[in-house]
Parts: C-alpha cells; structure tokens; sequence
C-alpha cells in the first residue's frame, strides 16, 4: 500500500508560541506543535499534518484503549555547542517502531519518511531544544489503533502521531547509584511475548512492582526471570555488569536479545563502543543472581549500570534481593568505564566528536 511521502506534509503554524518552564519535569510540558499522519483500511495513509498540540478526539470504543494496540518509542534531539540540533541513531527508533507495529497489528509505514517528518517538526519547535549540555528536547511518537469498535480484531483505522517534551535528567538526582528490588515474583517479559517491543502494556503492568520496590525503599525494579533467576533489565533500562568473570577475564556483560530484552539503542552503542576499544571482554550472555552473588562474595564485581535514552548510563548502588541489601561497587560517574561511555557518547550527541551516528536536523 502506497505510504505518505514528507513531501506531502502539511503545516498549520500555531498563532502564538507558549511559555517554556525552567524547571523540567520529565515529560510534563510540551511544544507547540505536533505531527500527526491518520491511516485507515480503505484509504491507506493520509498526508502527514504538523499542527499546534492540542488533544486527541477518540471513539469510546476505540480499541488501543480497551485492548492495547499501540506502542511507542522515544529518542532526543540535543543542541550542540555549534548550536546545531542533532538526533542520536535516530534509525534504530525508527526500525524498532516498525518491528512494534508489525507485532501490534499495525499497519507498515516508511521509516525514512517518517524521520523526515520528526526532523521537520523539531526544526519547527526548534528553540524549545534547551541550550544546555545535559539537557535534551524528548521525541516521543506514537502509534495507536482508532478502531472504532469492541471487536479484538486487527485495526482498520490508525493514528501515528509524534510529541516533543523538553528534558532534563529522568531521575532526580542523576550523579547518585540507584537501587535496585529483585524479588522474582514479577515478570516484565516472557519468551513468546512482547518484551522485546515498545509497547505500552509492558510499561503499564510494570507499575504495581515498581511501587512494592518504592515500598521497599528502591528505586527501580531488578527484573529478573526463569527459574536460574536470570537477571534481564534494570527498570526500563537495560542493564550491564563490569566483572571479572567465571573464568578470571575482565568482560562488559549484558543479557543476549532472547525477546524478552528490549533491544536498547544506548545498549547497542555502548556494546559497539567498548569492543571497538578491545581493552576487555565484552558479550552478550546470561548472568544469574546466583553468578551475580558469587561474584559479589569473591569480589569480583568492578560495577553495573543501566542504559537508556532517558538517563543515558546509571550506575547501580545496592540490590535488595531475598532481604540482604547488596552492595555493588560504584564510583559513580567518575569511574573509568562508565564515565568514558558517557563522554563519547555525550560528544557524539552534542557534536563534539563528529559520527554518522548522529542526523542533523
Ligand atoms: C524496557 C526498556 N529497556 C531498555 C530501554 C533503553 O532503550 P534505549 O537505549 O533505546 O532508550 C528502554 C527505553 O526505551 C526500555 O523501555
């Protein structure tokens, strides 16, 4: 079916530009403008709209409300010291939004398209990019079934639609190790499932274990899984541990794509950096609580941090697992390892080192 083109793209310009807030709450104010490109069963996609944000008109029986079908994804536009705006692999969004759409029975669009589209709506909303070089301007698109109707069926009607949200740092006090609560008596993700997609079921049935954690004086959720106690994402982070493995060799770790790993683009990055180092192992492999304890006890753990678009790399302070509270070693974001990938890519990001992982905008 024919896609739209971003040639096509339509502008309504809003009247009158709002107030941008000092204090940025992540998520909670919003540009003013957004794009937004309908699709439907008979007519294919519409052109692609760029108008002032406002809400959303739905049908009751709309059915990404009563069933879930949508997903979403989430990447930064940052202003660089030359003052240019530049996108961070924005591709790899593009290509996961897509393999999230075809898990949700949504329909394909073109990802090069799309991108333009994001790349002119930022332009538009340009100087909501904070000048700052730890703050970022959040993209979040979004693609939800309208399917009018009750019926668990594919969707006939579409809303593919992309809002920006000035950011700062995700958690309050980003200089500090979080903690982590690991009881497996939750699941995030299962093989078979949707784990390894954006979508906002995922996220939604997190929350009543992210609270018991908070309970538990924790920031975030350990998710672990299987009967081995597999430990998968930190959070709605992925998750890395610096060690000295079983075999006595330094190694970067990281659990392996098995679809219930959500395939990170900060993770991708960072595995690709450090081998291109070569100054240790690095892998994609299993990694037990069991593995993780003993290696604590022989003290074998040099450091773990979590990755992600919104926090970049958080390292991790303490575990409560089983009622011990494990201390895992930190230096917070002086330490080698985690402070060299948070400068090559914050380089990258802000144009300070030049990469074809980055897209003007
Ligand atoms: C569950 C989960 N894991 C990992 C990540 C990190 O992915 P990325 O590096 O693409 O932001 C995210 C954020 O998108 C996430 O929601």
């Amino acid at each position: 079916m024919k896609c739209w083109q971003a040639a096509d793209l339509v502008i309504q310009l809003s009247s009158s530009s709002k107030t941008k807030p000092d204090v940025l709450d992540f998520g909670t104010v919003f540009t003013d403008h957004m794009l937004t490109i309908e699709w439907s069963v008979t007519e294919g996609w519409q052109a692609p709209l760029i108008k002032p944000f406002g809400n959303l008109s739905l049908h009751p029986a709309c059915s990404s409300l009563h069933y879930g079908i949508q997903l979403f994804e989430g990447l930064k536009a940052y202003r660089g010291d030359d003052n240019r705006l530049r996108l961070f692999r924005p591709m790899l969004n593009m290509n996961r939004m897509a393999n999230s759409a075809k898990r949700a029975c949504l329909p394909a669009f073109d990802q090069s398209e799309l991108l333009e589209c994001i790349r002119r709506l930022v332009e538009i909303d340009q100087d909501w990019v904070p000048y700052s070089g730890s703050a970022s301007l959040y993209i979040r698109p979004t693609f939800i079934s309208t399917e009018p109707s009750l019926g668990v069926k594919k969707p006939t009607r579409a809303l593919l639609y992309v809002i920006l949200s000035p950011a700062g740092s995700y958690f309050n006090n980003d200089s500090e190790a979080i903690s982590l609560w690991a009881d497996p008596k939750y699941t995030r993700a299962w093989k078979g499932g949707t784990g390894d997609c954006k979508m906002g079921g995922n996220y939604g049935c997190a929350l009543f274990a992210q609270y018991e954690a908070v309970d538990y004086g924790c920031q975030q959720v350990l998710w672990l899984y299987g009967e081995d106690q597999q430990i998968t994402e930190a959070g709605t982070m992925n998750i890395f541990l610096h060690w000295i493995n079983e075999d006595g060799e330094e190694e970067v770790a990281t659990p392996p794509l098995d679809g219930i790993i959500l395939p990170g683009i900060t993770r991708q990055s960072i595995l690709e950096l450090t081998r291109k180092w070569g100054e240790f192992k690095v892998t994609e492999r299993y990694l037990t609580m069991d593995q993780l304890c003993s290696a604590l006890k022989q003290q074998r753990v040099k450091e773990m941090f979590g990755s992600g678009t919104a926090c970049m790399i958080c390292p991790i302070g303490h575990i409560l697992y089983q009622g011990e509270n494990l201390h895992i070693p930190h230096q917070d974001k002086n330490s080698h390892l985690t402070s060299q990938i948070a400068k090559e890519l914050t380089d990258i990001q802000y144009g300070r080192t030049s990469s074809d992982w980055t897209y003007l905008v």
